[in-house]
């Protein structure tokens, strides 16, 4: 296991003189260490230079990276080997954004040809809604698009289609419903008429309990509103799915559905078929700037020597504050308001992927892995929970992110949020001293509580402005970073066996909240507790 390696033991010793050396010291030493330690990709900047890093350590975790095979696993997972050995596939998310010219054949299959039939199919169809020259069953143009989906079927689309605003088409508004708490439905179809409304149901599997029970709700609601003509569903309904037969068996006719492919992981997928409501939205041409920004990370991720390889950089570090420093969680931190799904969308991105105690072989990991992923826009999360991150006791390694062009100039408070963002990072950096706080002439009573330790990393992502193409850089710089601490921790990123076992008992206990006639055989917890709901609704 990776942890028995040398490279491993010699981070021991880095992790340790780096901790006792203050990023001030580093600044104080090292003038140029803002150039030494930032990154380009594309007119994406990357500031690393408020880690507790130094070139040391860069080597240190790149002989890690090699140490765990980085760069062969990355050339395995872009050719199409089955990586995703629990499940027998391919994990090709990145040929989702290959250029038409590009070839991949894989499984026997032309997987660009593959793509680019149902980009085509979603360009096509995306245009015509846009125009107008689909109407739905009253022959009205839609105006509405509910997404009914869940956890890769909802998270991405629904952040994208938030970050991308300024690029929305006026007349069409996406909604995303993704929890069976009938609410969350009842709420989306508030103020909507059906005429003008588009569902699309959207599941990799075409199983999951919450957005199947969606769909059939919503499907009740259309013909409701629309007289019970059965044959309205082919206007207000398309899925997109890898299974036909399922959606076939639901009632949607598969000319309607979108299609993608089993190498394409659920939380992997919102630039494959799943994101539709995004191109409705933002229109094709959007659409594709936004896969050739995934595109163009997805090349220096893979030709990038590895200490200049942003995505293998920030796992790496984080693989440092996890195993090396004991540092359980990591905030994303947006300064744009426009990304407040971004850090929700990340946690299932990271969490699903990396929250795994068994190696890819099936033994029990001796070290631990995946962080606790968390985030808010700034400033919003200065007035909550930067409380803690400045002086509690337990630091929390930061990803801001930020543009040098607001989103919709018409109110433009720009300096003043950026200026918040660089003071956040230069606050977390180097804190204030008990003496500078004296100095302050405050009260002795009141220096300890007005003393910050400083010394806490941070990233610093800027971009000129959040763009279709940047937004695909971003996603695809976290896919890949996720990718990285998966290979050096030895598990299987791809799969998600943990999510099985909730849904399996939730199965079994619907029917007993349903009726009283049923044995409950649970502990006497969960017994108790279906016995009292089964009360408080006199069943
Ligand atoms: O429960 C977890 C999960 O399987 C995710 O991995 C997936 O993104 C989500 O459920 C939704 O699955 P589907 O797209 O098949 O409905």
């Amino acid at each position: 296991m990776i942890d028995s390696t040398a490279e491993w033991t010699a981070l021991r010793a880095e992790a340790d003189d780096q901790l006792n050396k203050t990023l001030r010291q580093r600044f104080a030493d090292n003038p140029g260490r803002a150039r030494d330690l930032s990154i380009e990709v594309d007119g994406l900047h990357a500031d690393l230079s408020k880690h507790l890093i130094e070139a040391s350590t860069v080597d240190a975790l790149v002989a890690l990276a090699n140490a765990a095979g980085l760069s062969e696993k990355i050339d395995a997972m872009y050719s199409g080997e089955h990586i995703n050995s629990t499940e027998d596939r391919a994990v090709l998310h990145t040929a989702l954004r290959l250029p038409i010219d590009a070839t991949l054949v894989v499984d026997g299959q032309d997987t660009v040809a593959d793509v680019h039939a149902v980009l085509e199919h979603m360009a096509s169809f995306a245009n015509d809604v846009r125009s107008g020259a689909w109407t739905g069953h009253t022959g009205q143009r839609i105006t509405t698009v509910v997404n009914i989906g869940i956890g890769g079927s909802d998270l991405g689309p629904f952040m994208a289609y938030r970050a991308l605003e300024a690029f929305r088409h006026e007349s069409i508004e996406c909604r995303y419903v993704s929890n069976v708490d009938g609410t969350h439905l009842h709420q989306a179809l508030t103020g909507i008429d059906p005429a003008t409304t588009l569902f699309i149901v959207a599941s990799k599997t075409f199983t999951t309990l919450e957005t199947l029970s969606n769909a059939k709700s919503a499907r009740a609601w259309l013909l409701d509103g629309l007289g019970g003509d059965e044959s309205a569903i082919a206007k207000h309904f398309v899925a997109l799915s890898t299974n036909a037969e399922g959606v076939a068996a639901f009632g949607i006719d598969t000319a309607n559905m979108f299609e993608f492919w089993d190498w394409v992981g659920g939380r992997y997928s919102m630039d494959a078929a799943i994101g539709l409501s995004l191109m409705l939205a933002v229109g094709p041409d959007n659409f594709m700037d936004m896969l050739s920004g995934f595109h163009a990370m997805d090349t220096h991720f893979r030709t990038a020597p590895i200490e200049q390889n942003l995505p293998a950089m920030l796992g790496l570090i984080g693989v440092f504050y996890r195993n090396f420093f004991d540092w359980p969680t990591h905030a994303v931190l947006p300064y744009c308001q426009l990304l407040d799904r971004f850090p929700a969308y990340l946690q299932q991105l990271d969490m699903e992927s990396n929250g795994k105690q068994t190696t890819i072989d099936g033994e029990a990991v001796s070290y631990d892995t995946g962080a606790v992923v968390w985030g808010e826009p700034g400033t919003n999360g200065q007035h909550a929970f930067y409380q803690l991150i400045h002086q509690g006791t337990t630091p929390v390694p930061c990803d801001f992110i930020g543009f040098y062009e607001p989103d919709f100039p018409a109110v433009d408070h720009h300096d003043a949020l950026i200026a918040n963002l660089f003071a956040q990072a230069e606050a977390l950096a180097m804190g204030k001293t008990a003496d500078e706080v004296r100095a302050e002439g405050v009260d002795e009573s009141l220096v300890s509580h007005k003393t910050f330790p400083g010394n806490r990393p941070s990233t610093m992502l800027m971009a000129p402005r959040l763009t279709p193409f940047v937004l695909g850089q971003l996603v695809s710089l976290y896919e890949h970073r996720t990718f990285t601490q998966g290979v050096i921790w030895g598990v299987n990123s791809f799969d998600q066996w943990g999510v099985e076992l909730g849904k399996i008992l939730a199965k079994a206990i619907i029917p007993e909240l349903e009726s009283s006639s049923t044995e409950l055989t649970h502990d006497s917890s969960t017994n108790a507790l279906i016995e009292r709901y089964r009360a408080h609704h006199n069943r």
